[in-house]
């Protein structure tokens, strides 16, 4: 089976899955991206806009999250983009249960596309992936080694686009991003 098959088998599981829909509300919303990515983005949990559409990161987080992976020279068909939980939370914030259970998802997803790096977006997607909980403002910018895989720590998007100084230092901590895959490709020539 090639990678975007089991992407699309994992999608459909996450559409019929009936725990996730008890904390959840609208469109199923996998992620999209290249099944091949080196990248990957991670962040908390859809908002309104993507609960209608189904897919992730297009609302205003999403937008900025875009345009400043195009700044720093991604493509986003490059990179794959997704969220840990895979439902809009009936209150705004996914409940801790919630995260938990959206790991069997997002790590099926992780071993199919098996990035190098991952940008974790905020204290959510740490705790998803790294099962960890991070004081973003503390310990943004961390390149964490694990397993033959490197977790760039950085803010969720959203905080971003509410404070002026954390814009600023989520533009930095891309700008570390973009000299982390320089150095990876050097080093894998
Ligand atoms: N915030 C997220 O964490 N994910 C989305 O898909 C949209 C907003």
């Amino acid at each position: 089976m090639n990678k975007q098959t089991e992407l699309s088998k994992i999608a459909e599981e996450i559409e019929r899955c009936e725990l996730c829909k008890t904390w959840g509300i609208g469109k199923a919303v996998p992620g999209e991206g290249n099944p091949d990515a080196e990248i990957m983005f991670i962040g908390e949990a859809p908002g309104k806009d993507e609960a209608k559409t189904g897919r992730p990161f297009i609302g205003r987080s999403g937008k900025f999250l875009r345009a400043v992976i195009r700044e720093i020279c991604l493509n986003e068909e490059d990179v794959y983009i997704t969220s840990p939980v895979k439902y809009l939370p009936q209150k705004g914030t996914p409940i801790r249960e919630n995260i938990v259970h959206s790991r069997i998802h997002l790590s099926k997803q992780l071993s199919v596309i098996d990035p190098k790096i991952l940008v974790l977006l905020g204290s959510v997607a740490c705790i998803a992936v790294l099962d960890q909980a991070f004081p973003i403002t503390k310990e943004h910018g961390k390149v964490i080694n694990r397993d033959g895989k490197i977790y760039l720590i950085t803010y969720h998007p959203a905080a971003g686009l509410r404070f002026p100084e954390t814009k600023e230092r989520f533009i930095d901590d891309f700008k570390k991003l973009k000299k982390l895959i320089r150095s990876q490709s050097a080093a894998s020539r």
